[in-house]
């Protein structure tokens, strides 16, 4: 069989109206539907992946170090090389190579730029041609998340309601160059690895929780109305879906027990200068939005990215800022840039 090295790039996504819980842990199907943009390559995965008969085992290395995958997450996450195996009737075992151009673990949706970025070089490794949505699923199988990271712009995840699983995929809303003047504005304000996994985490919430019932009764509606509020180019509607779902799962988050809290004291102040100056404008200038992590996204309009950054500057606590664009999902690279040392069957120097 012939063996290649597929090498790909993806980016990480911010959810707009959030995914959080889910009806089946294996099949990784969510309770709710989620929208979110995916973001420009200034944040990436970079993955390679060669399948081999000369390997004994799947060996997996993320930011240069080799992974336990026997019982851990990491390893759990794998199973997108087995769905993609049965899928090409191919039963060799793998070498990854993935580098992250950002924070492992600080709420950057790492797992969604990393699991969305394999599932297309693996796919590709494979000589599988799939269609962006059959990736989706496969991508979701590995992380919930990185479904959405499957496509470019805004994108919808879609519950589904089928027990299977063959209905929960992601479709493309919008593209990047239909509203090129919706950014993210990221404030950095800790690159240390978050305390509960979303994956753990979700499951408490959903086991443990008392609000999320009221979460589920609101939030379909409210991925409806967000991408109306998008389709109209409506900023001013979206930005506050945007706000209260973030608000609304944090609260959730805060209601499991034992308590989440992801959102720290740097974080609350962020939220606090951000309704500042919506109100001293009199309109929606930032949305803010908080992920599994303290980290804060504001999505904003291009022409008031300046107001944004300048009250960010101004707080100690903001280590960097990032203006981010929507991106266009994950892009095969050349050769050139593999990651894999293809006669060694070991990641390059
Ligand atoms: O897919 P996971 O397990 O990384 O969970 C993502 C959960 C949130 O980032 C908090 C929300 C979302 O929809 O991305």
């Amino acid at each position: 069989m012939v063996e290649r090295i597929a090498t790909a790039v993806g980016t990480p996504n911010i959810a707009l109206i959030k995914y959080w819980g889910k009806r089946d842990d294996r099949l990784i199907l969510p309770m709710n539907s989620s929208v979110s943009m995916t973001l420009d390559e200034q944040l990436n995965t970079r993955t390679s992946v060669l399948f081999s008969e000369k390997l004994q085992a799947d060996t997996v290395y993320i930011n240069g170090t080799v992974q336990d995958i026997n019982g851990t997450e990491v390893g759990e996450r794998m199973v997108v090389l087995d769905i993609l195996r049965g899928m090409a009737g191919d039963k060799r075992k793998a070498l990854v190579v993935s580098n992250n151009q950002f924070p492992t673990g600080s709420g950057l949706a790492s797992s969604a730029s990393g699991l969305a970025t394999l599932t297309y070089a693996a796919a590709g490794a494979l000589g599988l041609e799939l269609q962006p949505r059959e990736l989706s699923m496969v991508a979701r199988r590995g992380s919930g998340s990185a479904c959405r990271s499957m496509m470019g712009g805004i994108v919808e995840w879609r519950k589904g309601d089928k027990p299977d699983g063959s209905d929960s995929y992601a479709e493309q809303i919008i593209k990047p160059g239909e509203w090129p003047e919706l950014v993210d504005v990221m404030a950095i304000l800790t690159e240390s690895r978050k305390k509960v996994s979303s994956r753990a985490g979700m499951k408490q919430t959903v086991q443990t929780g008392i609000l999320y019932r009221s979460r589920l009764d609101y939030v379909e509606g409210a991925v409806e109305r967000a991408i109306d509020a998008m389709r109209k180019r409506d900023f001013q509607a979206l930005g506050e879906l945007i706000m209260r779902d973030s608000m609304n799962m944090h609260a959730t988050m805060l209601d499991t027990w034992p308590p989440i809290m992801y959102l720290d004291d740097s974080s609350k102040e962020i939220i606090y200068k951000v309704q500042e100056l919506n109100q001293s404008e009199g309109r929606i200038v930032g949305a803010y939005t908080f992920d599994a992590g303290s980290n804060a996204n504001i999505i904003a309009l291009e022409k008031d990215v300046g107001k944004i950054t300048d009250m960010l500057e101004g707080l100690g606590s903001v280590k960097n800022i990032l203006k981010l664009k929507m991106g266009n999902g994950p892009r095969r690279l050349g050769d050139g840039e593999s990651l894999i040392d293809g006669t060694g069957l070991k990641p390059v120097a």
